[in-house]
């Protein structure tokens, strides 16, 4: 069944599924980005710390090389957070063109709201001596933005937005740039519906993109690994009864379940799989419809930031940036 796509305000058609690729590893995903464009993929959400976009792009090379079309993908890439500086905007978005082997991304991301400076010898956030994150507190994101829009006019990024900004940093973008966000790309699953952005966003005409879309299964273990951070209540959104139950009576796996209430919902989304088997299954969620009994069931587990995967605490410090974006949610 062929992709829906959501018109953004740019005037670009965005295909309502794509393939999330954080964590996916360089050396596995120039492989794993032929199977999802095999499997009918033409969006892919990428971002310059996740080290995979030299592999993204060798992959998109090839497929265009055997007759695939440029304006038929989505490519999403984002700036990092050590770069959240005017000067560094240009800089970071043509790197990422560079390692992609493009000349534009349809889509560029301001990742994160808050700033670090950037490691001298790495692209990296420098860290204090007392393991916390280095903080920019000169970063204005309206400053920043300006130079996304330079960047849009420059024909380096079709449509420009925000990632894990609240919804009065977004406001504070609406209210200074000449060029809108097209897409906020935020946290969003059964769990944390998301119901305020989602209406803030509808009302500004900016499309909404659900990253962790099945719960970001495997995360506890990253977080843990990578910056010896614990979540101790770690929702398994996956193991819930109702989602299960829903799944079971329609013969589909729980993922898809998930993956069609975000989407029937108006939501964009990119799940992560590195197992082909996952990779294909994830796609297909256009040949059924939840009822609308079905839907409320979903709609019912919302518990909003009760369930939030990504506070970003796991970067040490990040709470006292003035633009945290969850300080309300702090105890
Ligand atoms: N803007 C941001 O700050 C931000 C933050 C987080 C994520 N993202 C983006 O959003 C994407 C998705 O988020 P995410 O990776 O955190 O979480 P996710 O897509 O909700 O979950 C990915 C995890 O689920 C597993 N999985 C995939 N399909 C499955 C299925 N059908 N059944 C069971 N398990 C399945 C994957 O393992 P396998 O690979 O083994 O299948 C992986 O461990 C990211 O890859 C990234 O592109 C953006």
């Amino acid at each position: 069944m062929a992709m829906q796509t959501v018109k953004l305000s740019s005037g670009q058609n965005m295909p309502v599924v794509g393939l999330g690729t954080w964590q996916a590893q360089p050396e596995e995903t120039e492989a794993i980005i032929k199977i999802a464009l095999d499997s009918g993929y033409r969006h892919f959400d990428t971002a310059f710390n996740y080290n995979n976009e030299e592999s993204i792009g060798k992959s998109i090379k090839k497929w265009l090389s055997e007759g695939g079309k440029r304006e038929d993908l989505f490519i999403t890439t984002k700036l990092p957070n050590f770069g959240n500086r005017p000067s560094d905007v240009e800089k970071f978005l043509n790197l990422s063109l560079q390692r992609l082997g493009l000349n534009y991304v349809d889509l560029y991301l301001i990742h994160m709201p808050f700033s670090f400076i950037q490691d001298k010898n790495s692209f990296t956030p420098a860290i204090n001596e007392d393991g916390s994150f280095m903080l920019d507190l000169e970063s204005q994101p309206v400053a920043v933005w300006k130079e996304m829009e330079k960047q849009v006019k420059a024909g380096r990024a079709k449509s420009i937005g925000l990632s894990n900004f609240n919804i009065s940093q977004i406001q504070n973008i609406l209210n200074n740039s000449e060029i809108k966000p097209s897409n906020v790309q935020v946290e969003l699953h059964a769990f944390m519906q998301q119901k305020p952005l989602r209406d803030f966003c509808k009302l500004n005409n900016i499309s909404v993109t659900a990253y962790s879309p099945i719960g970001s299964p495997g995360t506890k273990a990253h977080f843990q690994a990578k910056y010896n951070y614990s979540v101790e209540t770690f929702p398994d959104l996956l193991g819930h009864p109702v989602l299960n139950q829903i799944a079971s009576a329609r013969n589909k796996t729980p993922a898809q379940v998930l993956l069609r209430h975000a989407v029937q919902g108006g939501v964009i989304v990119i799940p992560k799989s590195t197992n082909p088997e996952r990779i294909k299954s994830n796609i297909q969620i256009f040949d059924f419809k939840l009822t609308d009994e079905e839907m409320d069931k979903l709609n019912a587990l919302d518990q909003d930031k009760n369930m939030r995967i990504f506070d970003f605490l796991f970067f040490k410090g990040v709470e006292n940036h003035p633009n945290y974006p969850f300080k309300d949610e702090l105890h």
